[in-house]
């Protein structure tokens, strides 16, 4: 947890909501209150959360993950597919059998769903026990939110999306003590034509470089070990900002900070993907050897319609820099299979491209239609089904080459953090700097640290020997 004594004049005004909420939430409860913190999404979201309960605790709340127990519950919302959205109205469905338990509980739904007018309306109307609903820009008032609700506030809607200076210095729990998150900027200008996050986080805002370097200095001096840079296209850093710096430059300042660890990012547009960005990460031995660069479509044709400012040709030739650079790059993606007015030769590229590329795994989504996006507008004549048909032979095509990367591991000696204790005792997982986890016996001390594992055999997860 931040120091609240170190909060600066950024976020005052809701420091002094923090420091009302104190004295109030006793008096209000009887007892200290519990706070849950619900998270749907990317990791934008997870880190997000992190801030949502910094300000928890901070205001006086203690964190439970039990929703039978608590006082107050949030809901971070994805609404980047409609599957995400079905199960966050799941979710907030059950808040009405929760206050019935608790009428003093308080519920709120925040992030990207919640920026939506249409979601915003549709809490309004059909799910009158949502107390606060809070966009993607304002979620760092929250003690002020809390404090008027609980002082006889109206139900409360705010979601102004103004782009306006990112908010420093809002207090943070990690969920991690040797993994954490660390947002270099918010929002994105890409606009591409299936995706609503434009729409729902607003403008590429980039955070001080000064800013992230100092707490990159605490995570690390903190015992952070493992700390993944984000933004929606964080090669986009910096870009028309003053300083100069942009992302290749902002690595390096990172990777020359004292310290063992490790510097991984994510996620990034192969358009804005540099080869300065590929020598940075050649040079800077902290910097994971994993690129995660989503190609969407292997087709030039569906590339344009997507507007994605690179084409079939542009992307083999980005993912050949990088291996020609850096030999042992983890190459991962994401992919979209079924955009509207995609056919199956469209699709023939897609799986060609992920042949020829050998990715160390894929993130694979069917096309979601998202509300006020360009893409919901084209003719969709395809069949949910036969996308499906699609989708599984993508898949199938991945685990052969999984089957490859998988003969090419094991027997190899990796550098791990040790992350977590693994389900049997006397076992941890640790994690390479590129994308593989491997099991294997060691003693709870070595956790958070660095050692050697030989890698020996694969049985649905990797399994090692500590060297
Ligand atoms: N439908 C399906 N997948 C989508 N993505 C973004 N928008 C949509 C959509 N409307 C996928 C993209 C993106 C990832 C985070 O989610 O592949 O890279
Ligand atoms: Fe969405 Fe494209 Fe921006 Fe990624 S780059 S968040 S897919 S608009």
């Amino acid at each position: 947890m931040q120091n609240i004594a170190d909060v600066n004049s950024q976020y005052l005004e809701q420091f002094k909501y923090i420091t009302a909420l104190r004295d109030k939430l006793l008096s209000y409860y009887g007892y200290t209150p519990k706070a849950t913190v619900v998270t749907f999404g990317c990791q934008q979201n997870v880190s997000d959360s992190e801030k949502l309960k910094g300000m928890l605790v901070s205001a006086g709340y203690i964190l439970t993950d039990d929703e039978t127990e608590t006082d107050f519950i949030i809901f971070n919302t994805c609404a980047v597919r409609g599957h995400a959205e079905d199960r966050v109205y799941g979710n907030i469905g059950k808040v009405k059998a929760l206050k019935k338990a608790n009428p003093k509980l308080i519920a709120a739904v925040c992030g990207c769903m919640a920026q939506q007018e249409i979601v915003a309306e549709k809490i309004k109307k059909s799910y009158p026990y949502i107390d606060l609903v809070m966009g993607t820009q304002v979620f760092h008032r929250l003690p002020e939110f809390i404090y008027k609700r609980i002082n006889g506030s109206k139900r409360i809607f705010e979601r102004t999306l103004q782009n306006e200076p990112i908010v420093e210095d809002i207090p943070i729990s990690r969920d991690g003590k040797y993994k954490g998150w660390l947002p270099i900027m918010y929002g994105c200008n890409n606009f591409c034509t299936y995706c609503i996050v434009p729409y729902v986080r607003g403008r590429e805002r980039s955070r001080d470089p000064y800013k992230i370097l100092e707490e990159a200095k605490a995570m690390v001096k903190a015992g952070y070990k493992d700390i993944t840079l984000l933004g929606q296209n964080v090669n986009s850093y910096g870009k028309g900002e003053a300083h100069g710096i942009n992302f290749a430059k902002l690595l390096r300042m990172i990777n020359d900070i004292e310290g063992d660890f490790v510097i991984r990012f994510m996620t990034s547009h192969p358009k804005d993907c540099t080869i300065e960005l590929l020598d940075t990460i050649k040079d800077c031995k902290k910097i994971s050897r994993h690129l995660h660069l989503p190609f969407q479509s292997g087709s030039s044709r569906i590339l344009k319609l997507m507007n994605r400012y690179y084409d079939r040709e542009g992307y083999l030739s980005l993912i050949k820099a990088a291996k020609e650079r850096i030999p042992d790059v983890s190459l991962t993606s994401d992919i979209i299979v079924g955009f509207p007015g995609e056919t199956y030769e469209d699709f023939a590229e897609t799986l060609s491209l992920v042949k020829e590329v050998q990715f160390s795994s894929l993130f694979t989504f069917i096309y979601s239609p998202r509300n006020g996006t360009p893409a919901e507008k084209l003719p969709d004549p395809v069949s949910r089904e036969e996308k499906g048909k699609w989708f599984d032979e993508l898949l199938l095509l991945q685990e052969e080459i999984a089957e490859n990367n998988i003969k090419n591991t094991v027997g190899k000696e990796f550098r791990v953090l040790c992350e977590a204790k693994a389900d049997t005792e006397g076992y941890l997982i640790g994690r390479t700097n590129g994308t593989v986890s491997v099991i294997f016996k060691a003693d709870d001390s070595l956790l958070g640290q660095f050692t050697d594992v030989r890698i020996d055999s694969y049985n649905g997860s990797y399994m090692g020997t500590k060297i």
